[in-house]
Order: structure tokens, then C-alpha cells, then sequence
């Protein structure tokens, strides 16, 4: 089980670009990598073309993605022309992100994956939707598991990288729905003069309990 904060394992795999070690993958980037029941199903197939539409999005915020499902290599890339089909791309378009074959559900054990109600034909258990999101210091930084049955908001999970980036920058919280532009809580760990100097526009909510812990700000500029 690997917690937040924990190194994320270097692991090995074959995936549709060949063979790789996940640190070297990532490099300098952040990464989050997707998995996913089976090829050819279809609410993999709409999740994987909408990575495909968000990948120059994701490519902005330094994300690297790459996804995992329990098929071959071979299986992947046949798969890879009916997903860029759903997503309206052209027959030569390159797929923008590699796809790792976990025949053996080596990984899928290794990173708690497994859902053990959806079975393939085989009857072999198959990978629940995880999302591992990975800082640029190969730190696990959010994990969300998701029944197979259920396909990914990727508005939220480009949001949660936003809000993961910026609070990284800042002593800043981003609140319930926040988006970009939307006001930022000021941590409550600033100490109060400290605060108003960092955040000049800060203001404290009066509340009944008179304590002054609700302390909003405008977001601040990213760069
Ligand atoms: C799908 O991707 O559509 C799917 C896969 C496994 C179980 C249910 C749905």
C-alpha cells in the first residue's frame, strides 16, 4: 500500500512505446498514470480519447500520462484505432501516450488495483480505474480508485493538478469547487501577521465561533 508522500515505485514494464522504468519515464515531469479494466471496453475507450483531446492540457502542466490496461502490447495498438476513431482524430494521428500490457497483473497487484468483482473471460480479476498522480520528485501525491463501471471526471483530475501545483507554490488551500481564478484559502498554519503580509488582499470571515481560521485570498499568478 503506498501512501501519500511515499516514493512511487520505479517499476518496470512493456508498454506500446517499448519497455521502460516509470522514474526514467517521468523524468522532470509530473505523471499520472490511468488504468483500466480491459481493451476494447467501452467506457475505456471514451476515458482514453478524452486523455487523447486533454493531452496538450496536460502537457502545459509539465503531466506526463500514461495508462495501463490488462492486455498485450499487440492488443493495445489494434485497440489504439478505434479510440482515436471515438476521439475524431485522423487514421496517421499519433497516439500521444504509451499503454502499458499488464497481461499478468504484475502491477495491478503491486499498486492495489485489482477489483475482484470484474473478471475477464478467463475468470482472471481485472484493474479498477485507479488514478495515481505523481510530482516531479516521483512522490505519490493523490490516488482515487473508481469501479470499473464508473469512467473519470478528467476536468477534476486536470483541477486537482492545478490545485496540487499551486498549493505547492503558495501556503495556500484551494477550497470546495475551486477553479483557476476562483479565491484561495490562506493555510491555517500562517501565522496571522505573517499572512497579511504574504496576502495583502486577505480577508478573514467573522464566524461564530470567533475563531479567525477562514481566511480568503485572491489565487495567486502561478508564474
Ligand atoms: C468498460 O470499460 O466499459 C467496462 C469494463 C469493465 C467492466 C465494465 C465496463
Amino acid at each position: 500500500m503506498i501512501l501519500l508522500g511515499d516514493e512511487f515505485p520505479n517499476f518496470e514494464a512493456e508498454t506500446t512505446e517499448g519497455s521502460i522504468k516509470f522514474h526514467e519515464f517521468l523524468n522532470e515531469s509530473w505523471g499520472i498514470l490511468f488504468s483500466h479494466p480491459a481493451d476494447f471496453t467501452p467506457v475505456c475507450t471514451t476515458e482514453l480519447a478524452r486523455l487523447i483531446k486533454l493531452h496538450p492540457e496536460f502537457a502545459k502542466r509539465n503531466v506526463k500520462i500514461i495508462a495501463l490496461s490488462c492486455d498485450s502490447v499487440e492488443n493495445h495498438k489494434k485497440w489504439f484505432e478505434d479510440i482515436k476513431k471515438y476521439a475524431q482524430c485522423k487514421a496517421e494521428d499519433v497516439f500521444p501516450y504509451p499503454i502499458i500490457a499488464d497481461e499478468q497483473r504484475k502491477l495491478a497487484v503491486q499498486l492495489s488495483m485489482l477489483d475482484p468483482n470484474e473478471k475477464d473471460s478467463a475468470g482472471l480479476p481485472l484493474t479498477a480505474r485507479a488514478v495515481f498522480i505523481v510530482d516531479q520528485n516521483k512522490k505519490l501525491r493523490l490516488s482515487i480508485l473508481y469501479p470499473a463501471t464508473t469512467g473519470r471526471n478528467f476536468d477534476e483530475i486536470l483541477r486537482v493538478v492545478d490545485s496540487l501545483q499551486i498549493t505547492d507554490k503558495f501556503q495556500i488551500a484551494t477550497p470546495a469547487d475551486w477553479k483557476q481564478g476562483d479565491n484561495v484559502m490562506v493555510q491555517p498554519s500562517v501565522p496571522m501577521e505573517e499572512a497579511q503580509v504574504l496576502f495583502p488582499m486577505m480577508s478573514e470571515m467573522a464566524l461564530p465561533s470567533g475563531l479567525k481560521y477562514l481566511r480568503q485570498t485572491p489565487q495567486p499568478k502561478i508564474n
